[in-house]
């Protein structure tokens, strides 16, 4: 026999309806809400869906009590540790590890799609010098709608394949000329004999006056954050591309939309806003202030790099990143480096503190990833950048999702309206 559907019953005054409950393979049971209204007359409200389940998705799994991200069904770490970036690429978009020719094919398309088109530069010429990266990314982003018409039909699939690959590939390139163009230097073309992570760090620090050989240790260390960065599930600059791409827009177009989210300092703007406030504690001995600060109800300093919407246990990317930072800062001889000692001892002193403890307050993903990126000598302004790079294939990834889902419906959440009832207009002289 059929398992029988399980259902949640929902009783207020007269009404009663049975809702049904519906099992994921991991996680909590949700409730099937679709049809509440039609039944009963009702919304839910959930400003910012902290109880929400907004689709249902078979790509990245977070279990935030137990400090728990998988892709596709593999632990974080273990990608970090064993993966590279492509790989999960691959893993993330076609929902299995490849096997050796799948991800030489992979590597392949991907590496040979990292140019952009010649006209494009001119974008880039029209910014300011110091307009800040995420501001370029977001325009030249969009504007590819407007270069790559053979691959902005979603109805296709051959189309979004192409648009798929497209955005991963040159995501590096158009980060790393905004970087180039914020820096006066010429832009440095992508090289198709380097993989992925090193040929963004030749487009940042090459020049033409001399050779530039990758580091290694730095190449390994970008590619693991490439990875750590790569997917989480339904986030804000997630759900903003997939809010997106519910009205048919076009994959550029959605994509443009997700780098405007995630540069907030509540999201992917968290890297950038932690080195500046580490850099503005300055040393050990500055951190109870800061510590109360947090604290404080009227003072709306926040600890950057700590807390979470998920996480109440600890974020495994963080554990991975701070290791990280242990092992690039060590191998590049940067010893005592006094932001890293500041940010372990902010971290130690933190947990220790019952305010944190009670509300469940970690180091998040973002804590240790600008101290990396500073040593590997980008500003602060490129950390959001990079951020936008990894996470290009976890939006691409869900757009795709979205967009094969037959039962795909425009987004379009109700309110709980507070304002005027219905009144008639008066004339002005009237009022
Ligand atoms: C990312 O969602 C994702 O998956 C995002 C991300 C991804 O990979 O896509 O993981 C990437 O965005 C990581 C988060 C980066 N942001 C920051 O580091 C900014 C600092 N963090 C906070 O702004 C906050 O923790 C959020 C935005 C991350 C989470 O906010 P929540 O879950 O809505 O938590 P909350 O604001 O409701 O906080 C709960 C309580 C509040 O106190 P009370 O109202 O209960 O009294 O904890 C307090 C907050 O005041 N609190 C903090 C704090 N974060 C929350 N207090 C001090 N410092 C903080 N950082």
């Amino acid at each position: 026999m059929a398992d029988e559907q399980k259902t949640a019953k929902l009783t207020f005054g007269d009404t009663e309806v049975d809702l049904p409950l519906l099992s994921p393979t991991a996680g909590p049971d949700v409730i099937d809400i679709r049809k509440l209204y039609a039944q009963a007359g009702v919304f839910t409200y959930d400003p910012g869906f902290t109880s929400t389940a907004s689709c249902d998705s078979t790509i990245t799994f977070i279990d935030g009590n137990e400090g728990q991200l998988l892709h596709r069904g593999y632990p974080i770490d273990q990608l970090a540790e064993k993966s590279h970036f492509l790989e999960v690429c691959y893993l993330l978009l076609y929902g299995d590890l490849p096997n050796a020719a799948q991800l030489e094919d992979f590597e392949h398309r991907v590496t040979n799609h990292t140019m952009l088109h010649e006209q494009m530069q001119n974008f880039f010429r029209g910014f300011r010098r110091d307009a800040h990266p995420m501001a370029v990314m977001v325009g030249v982003v969009g504007a590819m709608s407007a270069f790559y018409h053979d691959s902005t039909d979603i109805s296709d699939p051959w189309q979004r394949e192409v648009a798929s690959i497209r955005l991963i590939a040159k995501m590096p390139t158009i980060a790393a000329w905004a970087y180039k163009y914020h820096v006066g230097q010429p832009f440095v073309y992508p090289r198709n004999d380097l993989d992925y992570a090193s040929n963004f760090l030749r487009m940042c620090f090459s020049v033409p006056a001399e050779d530039y050989v990758v580091n290694p240790i730095l190449s390994r260390a970008m590619d693991r954050i490439f990875t750590l960065h790569a997917d989480h599930e339904q986030n804000a600059s997630t759900s903003t591309v997939r809010l997106a791409s519910s009205s048919g827009a076009n994959p550029f177009a959605c994509i443009a939309a997700g780098i405007a989210c995630l540069w907030g300092p509540a999201h992917g703007g968290a890297n950038q806003a932690c080195l500046e406030m580490l850099r503005e504690i300055g040393t050990p001995d500055q951190i109870p202030k800061y510590i109360e600060r947090a604290k404080d109800k009227n003072d709306p300093f926040r600890l950057m790099g700590f807390g979470h919407r998920v996480y109440k246990n600890h974020d495994p990317r963080a554990q991975v990143m701070k290791q990280s930072a242990d092992e690039v800062l060590d191998l590049l001889g940067i010893e005592d480096n006094p932001t890293l000692q500041t940010a372990k001892e902010l971290e130690r002193i933190a947990l220790e503190d019952d305010y944190f403890r009670e509300k469940k307050l970690f180091p998040n993903v973002d804590f240790y990833s600008g101290i990396i990126l500073d040593a590997m000598g980008f500003p602060q302004s490129m950390f959001t950048p990079i951020f936008a790079v990894a996470r290009t294939v976890g939006w691409i990834s869900q757009w795709k999702e979205q967009i094969s889902d037959p039962q795909l419906k425009i987004g379009r959440p109700r309110q709980l309206y507070m304002g005027e009832t219905l009144r008639d207009y008066t004339d002005v002289e009237n009022r």
